[in-house]
């Protein structure tokens, strides 16, 4: 093996002391994994770390903890024999060299202490298996035992045993096989997808937070549709989010055929990225349409409808959140609006857009009417370009007149400006059903452009609205 020196990957402090500490204790160590890759890839210099000693990584972490400056906390992982400490920035994991076999029922490892090669054997991909020596005499020493240098000038995902056996040992490798593709725009090594098909049912043993978090970072790529539709193609999203393979394909009925929403969902999520890196925007552009499935019918008059499938869509996210463990807070709420909310915004774009249509999608957007537009321009995915045009410029007009319409109305953040408080002390009212008739009434007038959105207008309403339900007001307040 030719040995390439990286000395100066290794210009941080904290080399140095591990390189001490391994020499303090006689044994071997080495940088390992994704700081390798990353560093090779000119990817910045990450902030984990991860170290694979010949020896006990719970008593090398120990050592090195004594010898930085500071003495950091070690937590130890007593039952996977592994140890961590946090020092300045960055966080360093310390493993022993481990020959592994995995049981098929689960993903804890039998496991052995071994040499680094059997470490290196046992690891995922071959870009994921390099390693920096750490030992005085060949500090910076790449050793490279299956060609993941090439691999990564190649732009190659390869798994350094039969593929099988990676994946098998481990499933939620494939994930990460997809999730690198997708962060790096790496191929899959042919014979490496083949297995991720093969094997793609044993992903439910993987926790289903794991799969999340493979899946959120495939979704943070700049171009998620590489690893969707890996995904979509190895058989993974089917077992993963049937909601979302549900929408595949195109039905054709007396000459009239509807769009494959998959595919469309795939170019939707790829257009949000280029405008958002919030993750939830992004989850929500990738469900904005898992309601058309259920909701699909074919109408002799009108052809294709997906009616209420907002609706259906936002009581879905409900579930799939559930499903996969994810967050059951204000995120899941957030993509729940947003998908309900998906097709407001082009409906008022296709006619005239009027003020009042404005005020009310700001009143139901709320604090979220940005990113529902930007939801939604994302959402056009017309190859007509005459379409394409003229739908980006009536979204342009609608975020125009949001802006406008907010500046004068503030409705973004609405509060009424008479409470109910106020409604029960002019009419000497306990509280009763009137309180909220008018105060609804209010609201209406407001949105609706009848009366501006001050105290003043909504004040002489209410006396107005109070007078036809037959109600007195007392004696009448000045502000
Ligand atoms: N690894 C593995 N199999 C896994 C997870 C990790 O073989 N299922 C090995 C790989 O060598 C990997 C290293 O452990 O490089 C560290 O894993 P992790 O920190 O999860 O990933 P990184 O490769 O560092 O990449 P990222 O930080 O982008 O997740």
């Amino acid at each position: 093996m030719r040995l390439i020196n990286h000395k100066e990957a290794l210009q941080q402090d904290i080399f140095d002391i591990i390189s001490a500490a391994t020499a303090k204790l006689g044994v071997d160590s080495y940088v390992i994994g994704g700081y390798v890759r990353d560093y090779l890839l000119q990817r910045g210099t990450p902030k984990d770390i991860d170290i694979v000693t010949v020896g006990s990584g719970i008593d090398l972490a120990r050592k090195v903890a004594e010898l930085l400056p500071g003495k950091p906390k070690v937590q130890v992982f007593k039952n996977f024999g592994t140890a961590m400490l946090r020092w300045n920035e960055l966080e360093v994991e310390f493993v022993g060299a481990r020959k592994e076999s995995y049981r098929s029922d689960s993903r804890k490892p039998i496991v052995e202490n071994g040499s680094l090669k059997d470490d290196q054997d046992r690891r995922d991909f071959t870009i994921n298996a390099l390693a920096f020596s750490l030992q005085k005499d060949n500090f910076g020493d790449l050793l490279d035992p299956f060609n993941g240098v090439e691999d990564l000038k190649q732009g190659l995902i390869r798994t350094p045993l039969d593929p099988d056996i990676t994946y098998s040992d481990d499933p939620l490798r494939m994930l990460r096989a997809i999730r690198f593709a997708s962060q790096l725009h790496f191929e899959i090594f042919p014979e490496s997808l083949q297995a991720i098909s093969q094997n793609k049912n044993r992903i439910k043993i993987v926790s289903k937070e794991r799969v999340v978090d493979e899946l959120n970072k495939i979704l943070m790529s700049d171009k998620p549709s590489i690893g969707l539709s890996l995904l979509f193609k190895t058989g993974l999203l089917h077992i993963i989010l049937p909601e979302l393979t549900n929408l595949q394909g195109i039905e054709e009925k007396e000459g009239q055929k509807h769009k494959d929403n998959f595919w469309h969902t795939l170019e939707v999520v790829d257009n949000i990225s280029e405008h958002t890196d919030d993750l939830w925007l992004r989850w929500a552009a990738l469900l904005h349409d898992i309601g058309k499935a259920p909701t699909k019918r074919f109408d002799k008059k009108i052809g294709w409808t997906f009616h209420g499938h907002e609706f259906v869509g936002g009581k879905m996210v409900f579930k799939l959140f559930k499903r996969l463990r994810m967050p059951l807070n204000e995120k899941m709420k957030f993509v729940q609006k947003m998908v309900a909310m998906s097709s407001r915004p082009i409906v008022l774009a296709q006619d005239i857009v009027t003020d009042s249509a404005v005020r009310r999608l700001i009143f139901d957007a709320g604090e979220h009417v940005d990113d529902l537009m930007t939801l939604c321009e994302a959402d056009i995915t017309t190859k007509n370009p005459k379409k394409f045009r003229k739908y980006h410029q009536n979204f342009k007009i609608v975020r125009q007149k949001i802006v406008e319409v907010e500046e004068r109305d503030h409705i973004r953040n609405f509060q009424p400006p008479i409470s109910g408080e106020d409604i029960m002390k002019t009419f000497k009212l306990s509280p009763s059903r009137e309180i909220g008739i008018i105060k609804d009434a209010i609201k209406e007038a407001i949105l609706e452009g009848d009366i501006p959105n001050d105290y003043d207008a909504a004040y002489d309403f209410m006396l107005k609205k109070g007078k036809e339900l037959g109600l007195k007001a007392g004696e009448v307040e000045t502000k």
